[in-house]
């Protein structure tokens, strides 16, 4: 059996060095932190757009060390315009995630949407084997499923959808939420990461298609597509690994060393579902109200950029960075300052160090479909807190965290206030609980699980 992966991002992108070489180097977001590694244990296909570097069509990853291959899916200038950033970015992801008021309901976006998930059901079909299973990721290409079915009746097509799934009142605001949804429908399989997204989903069948819904199970055109909640895991045993490895501790270590302070963190995409800028307020908040916490405490904010065409995310940089430079302007003191923000990605060690090195996790996102950051500090931490916002999708797992409403900055202030004044043996407790609730599902789980009953194994 090859399994067929579908993605709209590349697990991978290339860089060309001064000697002409291509160099792949891992690509920053959830859908490709979490498949990267069940596609090099499983082996197969991932279809994806290739962005950059257009004579690659085709390549074995990773690089150095092969074990898939992923096909390059080619787009115009204008289709990423029209398809990316336009339909997918400023339609199906604010609309998934609450901010109506930030969407843009184009229809030539839309038919842009339409064409390029032609072309990349097209390429699954020219890829596949028969009986091959086939997994399509995500909001970017909720049309390929139907079109898929439409050549293939036998085809198991299953489908994950890595964001929110919205009340139905807010779906609907849509004007293309049937043809949406008869996209989706076209699988045998569809997952999403909390029970209340797959609510959200079945309420959405029955109320725009008038489709019968039977418990998880939805009834349309004379085919039955189960619908499931099977939220992500990570790789907890390699995280804790590496994290408590003589090299990372001593990463660790020297960030300690150089901010002489307790350390908040902060880790996202720069995305405004991410609730960056009420973090930062709140902190401002904080300090004002607790006098005692200035020079003692830091926030360090690692924000890696992401879809800088988009005019929301545009605006959002400027935002944080007046935060930042406003807040530091009131408090800084004696070499001390409240924020310290970093504008870049960081690489997976790097990365690992922080999570070991901070006393606190913020992971405060106004809306998110489940936030792999907050379960990666979890598995690399030995007793920091993790602060989680009840938005995230992971907030279900993790009840131990303390979780909060980004929307309430004084609660937030107070959480801040909490989490640093913790005790090492409660610290400690509520870690334990949470680590051993990852290792109860974890990465391999999920994707193994998933694939099984999709293809009834
Ligand atoms: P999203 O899916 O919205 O990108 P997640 O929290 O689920 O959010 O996943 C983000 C992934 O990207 C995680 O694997 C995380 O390690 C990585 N990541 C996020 N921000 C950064 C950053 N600033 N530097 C490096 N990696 C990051
Ligand atoms: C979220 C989405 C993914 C997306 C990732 C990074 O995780 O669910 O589909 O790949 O963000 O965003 P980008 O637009 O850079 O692919």
């Amino acid at each position: 059996m090859g399994l067929i992966v579908v993605s709209n991002r590349e697990p991978y992108a290339p860089r060309k060095g001064e000697d002409g070489q291509l160099t792949w180097r891992p690509s920053i977001g959830g859908l490709t932190a979490a498949l990267d590694p069940v596609l090099r244990r499983v082996g197969g296909t991932w279809i994806a757009w290739g962005e950059g570097q257009a004579e690659v069509e085709e390549v074995a990853l990773p690089q150095g060390d092969p074990r898939y291959r992923l096909k390059r899916v080619q787009l115009s200038e204008a289709e990423v315009r029209d398809y990316y950033h336009g339909f997918s970015n400023r339609a199906l992801w604010p609309m998934s995630h609450y901010f109506i008021e930030r969407t843009k309901y184009l229809s030539a976006q839309w038919q842009t949407y339409v064409e390029v998930n032609r072309r990349f059901a097209r390429t699954v079909l020219e890829s596949r084997e028969p009986g091959d299973p086939v997994w399509v990721h995500d909001y970017q290409l909720a049309l390929v499923p139907r079109l898929i079915r439409e050549s293939r009746s036998d085809a198991r097509i299953g489908l994950f959808w890595h964001i929110p799934w919205p009340s139905s009142e807010v779906f609907r605001t849509l004007p293309w939420d049937r043809e949406l949804l008869e996209g989706l429908l076209g699988a045998d399989l569809i997952g999403m990461h909390t029970p209340e997204y797959v609510r959200h989903f079945l309420s959405a069948c029955r109320r725009v298609l008038g489709a019968e819904t039977e418990g998880d199970t939805v009834h349309w055109q004379g085919r039955a597509v189960r619908v499931v909640d099977r939220p992500i895991g990570i790789e907890v045993d390699e995280y804790g690994a590496l994290a408590s490895s003589p090299e990372i501790e001593e990463a660790a270590d020297r960030i300690r060393r150089t901010l002489q302070t307790q350390l908040l963190l902060g880790v996202d995409r720069l995305d405004y579902t991410k609730g960056i800028p009420e973090r930062l307020e709140a902190f401002g908040d904080f300090l004002d109200r607790h006098p005692e916490a200035r020079g003692r405490v830091t926030l360090l904010q690692i924000a890696v950029p992401s879809r800088e065409q988009v005019e929301s995310y545009r605006q959002l940089r400027s935002r944080v960075e007046g935060l930042v430079g406003r807040i530091n302007g009131r408090h800084t003191q004696g070499g001390w300052a409240p924020i310290q923000y970093v504008y870049r990605g960081m690489g997976r060690e790097e990365l690992v160090a922080h999570y070991r090195a901070a006393d606190v996790m913020l992971v405060t996102p106004l809306r998110d479909g489940l936030n792999l950051v907050a379960k990666e500090f979890l598995a690399c931490s030995r007793d920091g807190v993790l602060v989680l916002s009840r938005f995230a999708g992971a907030a279900d797992e993790l009840p131990e965290a303390v979780q909060v409403n980004p929307y309430n900055p004084t609660g937030l202030a107070e959480a801040l206030n909490q989490a640093l004044g913790m005790s090492l043996e409660e610290k400690k407790a509520r870690l334990t609980r949470l680590q051993e609730r990852l290792r109860g599902s974890d990465l391999r789980a999920w994707a193994d699980g998933f694939v099984a009953e999709l293809t009834g194994a």
